[in-house]
């Protein structure tokens, strides 16, 4: 039996490798033999995994309760829901999971300066982001607090375990920590700066954030022990740690000085936190306590296997030390398997600086959905966020991309190929094999030119390039790919130009519904493949073609099956009622108003 499903699985990773670099190059060289190709492993892969293996388990940081949530905090949770909406059109079962961070010396401060109670200022500022969240149709499963009685519970038992098998211990803790980063430096981490008032300070030379010498006794863990565990850990799993040059850098700090960790406080100095079982007057370090989130929500310590094994994390940049060397060697300490991927993404900028209060240029993450749409938001987000750098928000960015790709694009596309005026009867136009004829096919006197099997060969491949991309969490490269074949589409239209078709001739109506079920073949390819992007956009794109829900899967990536000679579901089916406009044209943000218009051009954007 176990053999049986060990083989399933290499044959599924066997082919899977085949597919997804067979298909690619396919589409980096399209050409006539693309469609010979295999059917892509894409559709065959979910239904071939065991059920077990079919879960699919995604978690956000939880976030900090001491300020309101901005844009970066958005661009993580959205590219966590990314994740989880693609994986269950995949055919996986996801559970996704958010939540706030709400313990710890930075949020006690905060909530003593604004004069309250810690539990009602954490309830606060974690409904806010609940409400983002919700806003923003992030579709997670569970929300998790860290001040939770379940949260508690499965803290304590964790420590205890790491207790019980030695990895704890009482110390002297003396060095550099950072309230704002919660964390504990190195003297080589530290560096010289002045603070507003001139006054000579401390620094983290990574966050910037003020350090403070501290000297306390508490408990320590033995992270010195686990260097080379973690080392084989990711030398053996180069994709563990994504994009790769951050998988680099935490084999490079592995290099370098690894002291134990310090993973108490005494309780004189941090009230706000989980007492230390049996030791009340310590409390347990908030990052320990934090990380722990992941696996109550998981259901540790009775059943949290089920998920535990298939867990996936997206974390900023700025966290990455703490998700790739302390939690996994805090999972190895507790014999519990390690995360599958931990998926890293880089920050957003305003005005090339950091966001910050103190320089007023915190980007609202609530208002800019409303003023740009929930789905704007999200496509610009994962559009023009690049993992591997920073990248910086402009209003005025938002604007020119959303309109030149969502609203002019592609909804400029649907808009012309559902048209009355082409399609009077409002169905999915039949396809003449008469008037574009496989290619290859002897003396064939069909109207497709070069081109147009070029279109259609890069629509075929787009599924696989789009799912290695997506795989990869490199979404800007999907978005890329769909938008040239969009474009590619727009050209097939522009250049055959349906409108001067209607004449009545019969080889000309037969001309111009192959053209318009091309056209919505393509799009129905684009709408599936964007669902997980921006899911209210391309519900109503695949309503209106007349898409039935069941139809909307990866699996029915079949793009024109009438062209290999099979039967098409959609033909002649009705087209959907709602005839709206995809996606509103947005104003320039105001600064721009009063200036002269310049001349319609393609927007550039990150490829
Ligand atoms: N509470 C910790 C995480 C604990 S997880 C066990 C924390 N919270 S945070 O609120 O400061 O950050 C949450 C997430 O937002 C992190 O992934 C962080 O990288 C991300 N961002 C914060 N500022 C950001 C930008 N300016 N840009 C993009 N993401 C950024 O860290």
């Amino acid at each position: 039996m176990m053999k049986t499903y060990l083989s399933i699985i290499r044959n599924c990773k066997v082919a899977q490798r085949w597919s997804f670099s067979h298909a690619t190059r396919c589409a980096l060289s399209p050409s006539p033999s693309f469609w010979n190709c295999k059917r892509l492993m894409v559709r065959r892969l979910c239904t071939d995994i065991p059920t077990e293996d079919r879960n699919y388990y995604i978690t956000t940081p939880i976030f900090y309760v001491n300020a309101a949530p901005h844009i970066g905090h958005l661009y993580s949770a959205v590219t966590a829901d990314f994740l989880h909406r693609y994986k269950i059109l995949q055919g996986f079962n996801s559970r996704f999971v958010t939540g706030t961070d709400e313990h710890g010396l930075k949020i006690q401060q905060a909530a003593n300066a604004a004069g309250q109670d810690p539990l009602r200022f954490c309830t606060k500022v974690s409904e806010r982001f609940k409400y983002l969240f919700k806003s923003c149709h992030i579709s997670y499963t569970d929300y998790i607090r860290t001040t939770e009685e379940r949260h508690r519970c499965a803290v304590e038992h964790f420590w205890t375990v790491l207790q019980s098998k030695g990895f704890i211990y009482k110390g002297n803790y003396e060095g550099w920590y950072s309230t704002q980063d919660e964390s504990f430096l190195t003297p080589s981490q530290v560096g010289d700066a002045k603070d507003s008032s001139g006054k000579e300070i401390k620094i983290s030379l990574e966050s910037g954030h003020k350090v403070e010498w501290m000297k306390e006794e508490n408990y320590m863990f033995r992270l010195s022990e686990f260097r080379s565990r973690l080392q084989e850990w990711l030398e053996g799993n180069p994709r563990a740690v994504q994009p790769e040059r951050f998988h680099r850098a935490v084999l490079q700090w592995l290099q370098e000085d690894l002291p134990d960790l310090s993973v108490s406080r005494q309780r004189s100095r941090l009230q706000w936190g989980i007492p230390v079982p049996g030791d009340l007057d310590q409390t347990i370090y908030v990052w320990l306590d934090a990380l722990v989130n992941y696996l109550t929500v998981a259901g540790y310590p009775d059943s949290h296997s089920q998920w535990w094994r298939a867990a996936h994390h997206v974390v900023g940049k700025d966290i990455l030390k703490f998700h790739a060397i302390y939690w996994p060697a805090f999972l190895l300490a507790a014999d519990l398997p390690l995360p599958q991927t931990i998926h890293v993404h880089s920050h957003w900028t305003v005005g090339g600086k950091k966001m910050s209060k103190s320089l007023g240029n915190v980007v609202d993450p609530l208002e800019r959905s409303q003023r740009f749409t929930i789905d704007g938001m999200r496509y610009f987000l994962l559009r023009q966020g690049v993992p591997d750098t920073d990248c910086d928000y402009d209003d005025d960015k938002v604007v020119k991309l959303l309109n030149a790709e969502l609203t002019d694009s592609l909804g400029g596309l649907l808009n012309r190929c559902t048209a009355p005026s082409l399609n009077p009867a409002q169905v999915y136009p039949h396809f003449c094999s008469d008037s574009f004829p496989s290619q290859g096919t002897v003396a064939h006197k069909g109207r497709a030119v070069d081109e147009d099997y070029h279109m259609l060969d890069a629509v075929r491949a787009l599924p696989a390039v789009v799912e290695q991309h997506y795989d990869s969490v490199q979404v800007y490269k999907a978005l890329e790919a769909i938008n040239r074949c969009v474009r590619q589409t727009n050209g097939f239209v522009q250049r055959h130009t349906p409108w001067k078709l209607g004449s009545g001739d019969g080889m000309d109506q037969l001309w111009l519904d192959t053209i318009l079920h091309v056209s919505l073949e393509c799009l129905r390819m684009y709408g599936t493949l964007l669902q997980p992007i921006v899911p209210q956009i391309a519900d109503k794109l695949l309503s209106r073609l007349g898409v039935k829900p069941e139809e909307k899967s990866w699996a029915a990536l079949d793009f024109l099956v009438k062209y290999q000679g099979k039967d098409c579901p959609f033909e002649g089916r009705a087209l959907g009622p709602d005839t709206g406009v995809l996606f509103n044209r947005l104003e320039r943000p105001n600064a721009e108003k009063g200036k002269p218009k310049k001349a319609k051009k393609a927007t550039k954007v990150k490829s």
